[in-house]
């Protein structure tokens, strides 16, 4: 008790003076065993509560999914290979989690003028922020860290074109965001014909102008033809969907170095036959075929056009697969519902099965054309982003925060938040991307 080291002048100091004075006492040493009991119980028991409420704080924004998405980050990390590396070659992107990181999102809405009105989920009155927090992590490797710089550097001189439906522009204002970073100088990146971005229909061409590289939108829901109804055909034919044929404006993609292609959402009966949109090959109106069946004619289509119109030295062509929406079904009035959704979802929740069909439909063409030389390359995002039913712009879809909330039967359960999910997409086609320009040195 006298040893006090630390202290070389005791008498200085008003602690060492009491204890002086205690040591008077006869059991002195009793009482210090009992003050130091004491003492030491109260520490612990402060520091079970310190820790505890560190742990509900974190815990806040996980819930019950917490255990999943906390430990199984930090355990294998350090096991990973990168996925550049020679040893992450086999990897399946794919294959992963959603962890939680407080380094995203990687740009705010507010910072970006390339996003819709739509998609602005926050500055549209959305309250949480937590779906911007989600990083997408690989089970058998690590990604590249998105670099915009290099991404720039390497589409010098080239053109990077997305086709398809409204989830497809959605990446593609994602990845014109992501980019834009890199410019400093807003003047040197805009639209060539000085369109806004909320002009929906044709297409939106941005160009960098540091970079001599263009970063395109080209609107195709069905990626195929779209034309006049033949001569002499049934009334109720308003508009022929081309099975067989590309949309016209694919002259324009065919020569792009990162050709992005999509298309799924559009594939139902709504959006087709109900509105008139009948199918046809060859010559033939195909009154009778199935919706399903005309989507698979659609995508052997696409991958026939890619395999032998394009120059696969030149385009590298990637194709996601499809876009999962979510929605808790409700009453007639009160329709779809994922505005409360502020948590991705363990498994697969709120997934519609016959969402799960057309992936099936796609996947199965897909994975029978990637058997044998394979000319492209699948975006496999739909199981992943199924997890996410907290990632859409539901009612904060409207444009401007002025003109109010959709009304919750109207929601979008379809298109995403950005910041959010379309990034990860992003990030998944950098890495494949970068990996592709380091096997042919570009
Ligand atoms: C800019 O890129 C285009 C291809 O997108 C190319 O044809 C053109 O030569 C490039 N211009 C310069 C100055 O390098
Ligand atoms: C294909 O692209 C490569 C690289 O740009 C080019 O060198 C080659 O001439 C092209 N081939 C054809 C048939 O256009
Ligand atoms: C995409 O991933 C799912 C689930 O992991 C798998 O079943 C499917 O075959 C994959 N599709 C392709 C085209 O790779």
């Amino acid at each position: 008790m006298s040893k006090t080291p630390s202290k070389p002048d005791p008498n200085a100091n008003p602690v060492f003076e009491l204890f002086k004075k205690c040591k008077r006492f006869k059991h002195f040493k009793l009482y210090a065993g009992v003050l130091g009991f004491v003492f030491a119980s109260i520490s612990v028991i402060c520091c079970f509560f310190y820790l505890d409420y560190r742990a509900v704080v974190i815990r806040i924004p996980f819930q019950a999914q917490s255990e999943r998405f906390l430990s199984k980050g930090d355990a294998g990390e350090d096991q990973r290979v990168d996925f550049l590396g020679e040893k992450g070659e086999r990897c399946d992107l794919f294959e992963g989690d959603w962890m939680w990181d407080e380094n995203y999102p990687l740009y705010q809405s507010k910072d970006c003028r390339f996003i819709d009105e739509g998609f602005r989920c926050s500055e549209n009155g959305r309250p949480d922020l937590l779906y911007t927090k989600w990083r997408w992590q690989p089970k058998g490797c690590n990604l590249p860290r998105f670099d915009a710089k290099l991404m720039l550097e390497k589409l010098r001189n080239k053109r990077l074109v997305f086709a398809g439906d409204s989830i497809g522009r959605n990446q593609w204002e994602s990845l014109l965001c992501m980019l834009s970073s890199a410019v400093p100088n807003k003047d040197s990146m805009y639209e060539v014909n000085g369109n806004p971005i909320t002009k929906h229909n044709g297409f939106l061409v941005f160009k960098i102008k540091d970079y001599n590289c263009t970063v395109e939108y080209y609107r195709s829901p069905f990626l195929v033809l779209l034309s006049r109804p033949p001569a002499g055909a049934p009334q109720e034919l308003r508009t022929a969907l081309k099975l067989d044929q590309m949309d016209w404006n694919s002259v324009k993609w065919r020569d792009a170095d990162v050709l992005v292609l999509n298309t799924g959402h559009w594939w139902n009966y709504d959006k087709t036959i109900r509105k008139g949109f009948y199918f046809m090959e060859g010559s033939i109106v195909k009154m009778d075929m199935k919706v399903e069946h005309a989507y698979r004619r659609s995508i052997e289509t696409v991958i026939r056009w890619v395999n032998t119109q394009l120059n696969s030295s030149k385009t590298q062509v990637f194709f996601p697969t499809y876009s999962p929406v979510h929605f808790r079904k409700g009453d007639e009035r009160s329709g779809t519902k994922c505005h409360l959704e502020t948590l991705p979802g363990q498994g697969y929740s709120l997934v519609p099965s016959d969402i799960w069909e057309q992936f099936k439909i796609a996947n199965a063409v897909l994975l029978s054309a990637s058997s044998n030389e394979i000319k492209f390359e699948v975006l496999n995002v739909t199981s992943m982003s199924a997890r996410r039913k907290d990632g859409h712009s539901s009612l904060y879809n409207y444009p401007g925060p002025h003109i109010g909330l959709k009304p919750i039967h109207h929601q979008d359960c379809s298109h995403w938040c950005l910041p959010g999910v379309p990034d990860a997409w992003n990030e998944l086609l950098y890495a494949l991307f970068i990996k592709h320009s380091l096997r042919y040195k570009f």
